[in-house]
């Protein structure tokens, strides 16, 4: 059984003011017993000040990016180990947003996620296509590339530890959302990827969110498709109730 995954990807929003009014009436709302892992990933700003309202709580606290090397002379970024020290236990890595603005390429995915991995952090490894290349028929094969690619010399016992969120560019803040049955074909293509490469047991054991406009709206119809196994959700984790809707899907 794979236990569901719902993040809140917060991207370049909110003050740490903000963040801990948020994290407090997520708290607040939540309830136990929903049988559903919740992350959220604050700005690094954040990190620091949620953390202390986060510990013993259902909610676990992520990071949105890091840098693969340990420590050293790279100004601007922020290592696994530092992530750690503030008490991420999740960190998104390869999102399309670093792939499109900021250059980010599968081999450099794969850096990073062996340096989190190596740090005790678990990836949510990010994989999507954009709209030419869905209608040039492209999507499933970028998709699945991403994967092998992203997962080079990531081992089995390893996977345990990763979380696959399917992203299609397309989708993200235009509220354009997959269609559950596209989002779900796309989801078992990505399990077969990793069938092949890890053989069934693993790949049946791997969580796989889907992420792009995500709302309270289309939640239970994702979230209803046998592969899809979480949701990774921007603009609609920025507000408590929208949030709160969405991790307790029907
Ligand atoms: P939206 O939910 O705002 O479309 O963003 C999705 C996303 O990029 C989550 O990482």
């Amino acid at each position: 059984m794979r236990t569901p995954i719902i993040a809140g990807n917060w991207k370049m929003y909110k003050t740490v003011g903000e963040a801990v009014d948020l994290v407090k009436a997520l708290l607040a709302g939540l309830g136990s017993g929903h049988g559903r892992e919740v992350v959220v990933c604050p700005p690094f700003t954040a990190l620091y000040a949620v953390r202390p309202l986060l510990v013993g709580t259902g909610i676990a606290l992520g990071a949105q990016n890091l840098y693969h090397e340990r420590e050293g002379a790279f100004t601007g970024e922020i290592a696994p180990g530092m992530l750690v020290d503030v008490g991420c236990r999740y960190v998104i890595i390869g999102h399309s947003e670093r792939r499109q603005y900021f250059t980010e390429t599968d081999a450099g995915v794969n850096r990073k996620l062996k340096a989190a991995l190596a740090a005790g952090l678990r990836p949510i490894m990010c994989v999507g296509e954009s709209k030419p290349q869905r209608d040039a028929g492209e999507a499933e094969a970028i998709v699945t590339g991403q994967v092998g690619a992203g997962l080079v010399d990531i081992s089995a016992a390893q996977m345990a530890e990763v979380v696959i969120a399917y992203e299609p560019i397309w989708a993200i803040g235009t509220g354009d959302t997959a269609t559950p049955a596209d989002a779900q074909a796309m989801h078992l293509a990505i399990r077969h990827t990793l069938g092949d490469m890890y053989g069934d047991a693993v790949a049946q054991s791997v969580r796989i969110q889907y992420g792009g406009s995500v709302k309270p709206d289309n939640i239970d119809e994702l979230m209803a498709q046998p592969d899809i196994d979480g949701a990774l959700v921007g603009g609609a984790s920025l507000k408590a109730d929208s949030f709160l809707r969405i991790v307790h899907y029907q």
